[in-house]
């Protein structure tokens, strides 16, 4: 496609299952908020986007349906998304900028190249020039202080709301990855069946996830404190309280966690033994937002018995890696234009 003579703007997106965010060159990140869209049904129109509608998840009403456009890293309701998008563009007021831009969209590893064409046809509808797709583990590395590329074997764990991606890096680009739809989303539902199994007490999932995040640990950790809970008795149905304590919700979030540590052995195991030895010494590195909970890269590390380390900014390394990629962007384009010049 071809780009006015005007240096294009370059944008990138992380589009997460639990959070999209945007950074536009020079401007820094613009957007931050829930990957959330709530549409008023009657008139399928859309009345809130990103924080504001997260606020009614759980809340609607029959006039109201709350989506979230990516459920487990996957684009389930393209026209969700590109309309979401849309909304963010023009609440930012940012649409004129999209026309000569240069877009860097980070999407999950397993998308299928179906998605992948859906995904860029969304950028240009929405005004994009050019589209650019890369794997968010990369940008995860990238943006978590990883040097990815030196010619040495680096392993990182991205566990975001959807799914967590495993994968080993060297030189630059992904030597194999593996993804598990068992991340953040999984984890609070996880808390969700605990406190209904064990206290016949229903919760929303939003109660599920500030159960997590607030005494939420893979370790004992300094001043652990007992949490009040408020949902609907099963056999009464009528509103109750409970408390709980954060070493029980220490065993619910063990179970889960050690599946995607299982799934990390199975990472090491299929990595050639040079990257392995690499590995070994380097060690892993957790990004996505649940690097955030307590003592998992301890838990990782004692599991593993390899060293373990929370990555830089880990709700922020999809986006801040894009950022860092831009240079590659503009050689790509610098030689793409070379090649059609000659
Ligand atoms: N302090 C915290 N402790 C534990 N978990 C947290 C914390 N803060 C955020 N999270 C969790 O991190 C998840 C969101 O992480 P992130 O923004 O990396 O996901 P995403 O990129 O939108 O999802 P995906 O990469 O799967 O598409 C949510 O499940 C949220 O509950
Ligand atoms: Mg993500």
């Amino acid at each position: 496609m071809a780009i006015g003579s005007k240096k294009p703007t370059f944008l990138s997106m992380d589009l997460g299952t639990a959070n999209t965010l945007v950074y536009i060159a020079g401007q820094g990140i613009v957007y931050n908020e829930p990957s959330i869209v709530a549409y008023r049904i009657k008139e399928n129109k859309i009345i809130a986007v990103g924080a504001e509608a997260y606020k009614m998840i759980g809340k609607g009403n029959k006039t109201i349906r709350v989506v979230r456009p990516m459920v487990d890293g996957v684009i389930t309701d393209i026209r969700a998304t590109e309309a979401q998008l849309r909304y963010i563009f023009t609440k930012l007021r940012i649409s004129k900028q999209l026309r000569n831009s240069i877009m860097l969209l980070a999407c999950p590893s397993v998308i299928t190249e179906l998605e992948k064409t859906a995904l860029k046809k969304i950028a240009v509808n929405l005004g994009a020039d050019q589209v650019f797709v890369e794997e968010e583990v990369k940008m995860a590395a990238l943006g978590g202080g990883v040097n990815i590329y030196a010619p040495t074997g680096n392993l990182i764990v991205d566990m975001g709301g959807g799914t967590t991606d495993i994968a080993v890096l060297a030189s630059g680009d992904i030597v194999l990855s593996k993804s598990i739809k068992v991340a953040g989303n999984y984890l609070n539902d996880e808390c969700q069946k605990f406190i209904r199994s064990q206290y016949g007490l229903e919760i929303g999932s939003k109660t599920g996830e500030s159960i997590k995040v607030n005494i939420g640990s893979l370790t004992k950790y300094p001043d652990e404190r007992r949490m009040k809970v408020y949902g609907r008795d099963v056999v009464s149905g009528l509103p109750r309280e409970i408390e709980i304590t954060p070493e029980e919700i220490r065993e619910v979030l063990k179970v889960p966690v050690s599946r995607i540590i299982d799934l990390t052995v199975q990472v090491l195991e299929e990595t050639p033994p040079e990257l392995a030895g690499d590995i070994f010494r380097n060690g892993i590195t957790i990004c996505g937002g649940g690097a955030l909970i307590r003592g998992i890269d301890k838990y990782f590390a004692d599991t593993l018995q390899l060293p373990t380390k929370v990555g830089e900014q880990p709700l922020l390394a999809v986006i801040n890696g894009t950022k860092k990629f831009e240079s590659e962007i503009w050689e790509v384009i610098k030689a793409q234009r070379m090649h059609t010049e000659n």
